[in-house]
C-alpha cells in the first residue's frame, strides 16, 4: 500500500514537473525558474519585488517571463503595456483564494471580477461617480467641504510638530465613506473609520512580505496544513473585520425607492441590474479600499517631498495666492490657470510612484494573443510594470530628482504632453483606474489647501526621510513635521 502510494506520489510530482517547464517553454524566455518555488529564491524577495523585476529587465529587456511562483509576463516599457492594455485580450484578473476570501460573491465586484459582471459593475460605479458628481460638480463639492474641515482641524493642532496623517486619512476616507453611505465622520471622532483603515494598511503591509501567500494562490490546499492554516486563520480574520464595516455601513443605509440616491448604495438598489446585496458589497468594499489608502499616501508623500523642497513649495504657493488668493477653497476650474500646481501633482505621483507590481493588480490574457511579437496563451498572468516604467522611461531625466520642472515647456506655461502620457499612476486602458476623476480632485483640492494654509517644514535640525515602507503600496514612513500659518 505505501509502496503505491509513493509511486502515485512520484506520478503526481513528475506530472507536475512536466507541466511546468512545459509551460515554461510557450512563454517569452526568462530567469531558469523551479517548480513551486519559481524564481523566489534567487531573483525575487518580497516585498522588493520591484528590485527583481528591475535587475531582470536589465538582463532580458522590457518583455520577460518571471516565476512568482506562478508564471507572470512583465512589461516594462511605455509603448508595450499602452498597446497591451487598450486591447481586450489581457482585460481578465487572477483568481485567487485570497481574493476570493475577501469577497462577497463569485466574481463579484470591480477590482478582481471580469468578463461581463466586471465589465457592468466598472460601468455602474464610474457613471454614479460621474452623476454624482464630476459634471454636476457635487462630488467636488464633497472633496471641497471635506478639505475645508482637514484645515480646520489641523488649525487647532500644535502646528510646531505634528504628523498630518490622521488629518489626511479623515479627509480622504470621508469623501469616499460619503460617496458610498451618505456621510461624513466628524475629524475628532472617527475611531471606526480608523479602526477599518489600519486593519486595511497592516492587511496590505503584511500580505506584501509574506513569502507563503504566493505559495497558498499557487497551491490553494496547502492553507489546510498544519501551521499554514494558522498563518491563513490570521489573514482571515482581519478580511473579516474589514468585510464586517462595510456589510454594517450598507446594511443601515436607508433606502426609499420613490426618493432620488444620494449615495452609492441607494443609486445601486434604484439603477443597478444585479440587485444581489452581495454584489452590492463586493462593490462596496473595492472602492472603499480602493479609494483611500492609494489617496492618502500620495498625499502624504507630497507633505514629505515639499518638506524636502521648500523651493518647489513656495513657487506653488505663489501660483496659488495669484490664482486663488489667500481664502477661497480651490476648486477643479482653477488647474486649468495653474500649470505649474499640474507640474508639482504629476511630479509627485511619478517619483511618489506609491503602487508597486501588486498580484492583485496583474492583468490576465483572455484569449490567445500576441504581446511584442511573442504568442501568449490565453490565462497568462501579465505585469503592466507601471511602477519601473515611471522610475526608469529614457524620457525622465535623471528620475530619482524630484523636479516639477521637467513637465514644463520652454514657454514656461505648457505641459509637455509626452511625458505626461507616460506618468501613468492611475494605469492604462480597459482597467485603469475607475476613481481616477475622484481622485485628481482629491490630489489637487487637498494639496493645493495645505500650502495655500500652511508652510511645510521638517524639525528643526531634522532631515526629511524618502525611504519608503516596501510593501504592495510604497507607503512614506511615518514622521513629524513642522506647520506654519500663512
Ligand atoms: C492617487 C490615487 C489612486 C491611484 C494611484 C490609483 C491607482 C490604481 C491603479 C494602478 C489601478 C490598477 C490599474 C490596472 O489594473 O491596470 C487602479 C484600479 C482601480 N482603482 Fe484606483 N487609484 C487611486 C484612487 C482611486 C479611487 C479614489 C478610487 C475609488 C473611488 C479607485 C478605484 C479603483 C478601482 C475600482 C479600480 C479597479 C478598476 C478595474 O479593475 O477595472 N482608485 N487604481
Amino acid at each position: 500500500m505505501l509502496a503505491l502510494l509513493f509511486v502515485l506520489f512520484l506520478t503526481f510530482v513528475g506530472w507536475e514537473v512536466l507541466h511546468f517547464y512545459r509551460r515554461r517553454a510557450s512563454l517569452p524566455p526568462g530567469p531558469f525558474a523551479v517548480p513551486l518555488l519559481g524564481n523566489f529564491i534567487i531573483f525575487i524577495r518580497p516585498p522588493f519585488i520591484h528590485v527583481g523585476l528591475k535587475r531582470l529587465t536589465a538582463q532580458f529587456g522590457p518583455v520577460f517571463t518571471v516565476h512568482l511562483p506562478y508564471p507572470v509576463v512583465n512589461i516594462s516599457d511605455f509603448e508595450t503595456i499602452r498597446g497591451t492594455f487598450r486591447g481586450n485580450d489581457a482585460t481578465g484578473r487572477m483568481h485567487n483564494v485570497l481574493i476570493e476570501t475577501a469577497r462577497f460573491c463569485k466574481n463579484g465586484g470591480i477590482v478582481n471580477s471580469d468578463g461581463a459582471d466586471w465589465q457592468e459593475q466598472r460601468r455602474f460605479a464610474i457613471s454614479t461617480l460621474r452623476d454624482f458628481g464630476m459634471g454636476k460638480n457635487l462630488m467636488e463639492e464633497k472633496v471641497r467641504l471635506s478639505a475645508r474641515n482637514m484645515v480646520d482641524f489641523i488649525n487647532k493642532k500644535d502646528l510646531s510638530d505634528t504628523d498630518l496623517r490622521w488629518s489626511i486619512q479623515v479627509f480622504v476616507s470621508n469623501i469616499i465613506n460619503e460617496f458610498l453611505f451618505g456621510f461624513q465622520f466628524p475629524f475628532d471622532d472617527c475611531d471606526k473609520l480608523m479602526n477599518f483603515v489600519l486593519g486595511l494598511n497592516t492587511a496590505i503591509q503584511v500580505i506584501s512580505r509574506s513569502k507563503l501567500m504566493p505559495i497558498i494562490f499557487m497551491l490553494p490546499w496547502i492553507r489546510h496544513l498544519p501551521i499554514v492554516s494558522y498563518f491563513w486563520g490570521k489573514h482571515k480574520e482581519r478580511f473579516d473585520k474589514m468585510i464586517g464595516y462595510v456589510r454594517e455601513q450598507a446594511e443601515a443605509v436607508k433606502y426609499n425607492p420613490s426618493e432620488e440616491p444620494t449615495c452609492f448604495v441607494q443609486a445601486f438598489h434604484k439603477n443597478n441590474k444585479d440587485k444581489r446585496f452581495e454584489q452590492l458589497l463586493s462593490c462596496c468594499s473595492d472602492l472603499f479600499n480602493a479609494g483611500q489608502e492609494t489617496t492618502t499616501t500620495t498625499l502624504r508623500w507630497a507633505m514629505l517631498l515639499m518638506a524636502s523642497h521648500q523651493e518647489v513649495q513656495e513657487k506653488l504657493r505663489s501660483e496659488i495666492l495669484s490664482v486663488i488668493g489667500r481664502d477661497r477653497v480651490a476648486s477643479m476650474a482653477d488647474k486649468a490657470k495653474m500649470p505649474y500646481a499640474s507640474a508639482v501633482i504629476n511630479e509627485i505621483q511619478r517619483r511618489a510612484n506609491i503602487v508597486a507590481p501588486n498580484p492583485v493588480l496583474f492583468h490576465r490574457t483572455t484569449v490567445d494573443t500576441e504581446i511584442a511579437g511573442f504568442k501568449i496563451p490565453e490565462n497568462t498572468l501579465i505585469n503592466g510594470d507601471f511602477h519601473q516604467m515611471m522610475k526608469a522611461d529614457p524620457l525622465f531625466e535623471d528620475p530619482d530628482r524630484f523636479w516639477p520642472e521637467r513637465y514644463i515647456a520652454e514657454d514656461g506655461v505648457t505641459l509637455k504632453k509626452e511625458l505626461v502620457e507616460r506618468t501613468i499612476p492611475f494605469g492604462i486602458g480597459k482597467r485603469q483606474c475607475a476613481g481616477e476623476g475622484l481622485a485628481r480632485t482629491e490630489l489637487f483640492v487637498g494639496l493645493i489647501s495645505l500650502i495655500q494654509n500652511f508652510r511645510i517644514l521638517p524639525l528643526p535640525g531634522k532631515t526629511i526621510d524618502l525611504e519608503p515602507i516596501y510593501a504592495n503600496i510604497h507607503f512614506p514612513k511615518p514622521q513629524n513635521i513642522r506647520l506654519e500659518r500663512i
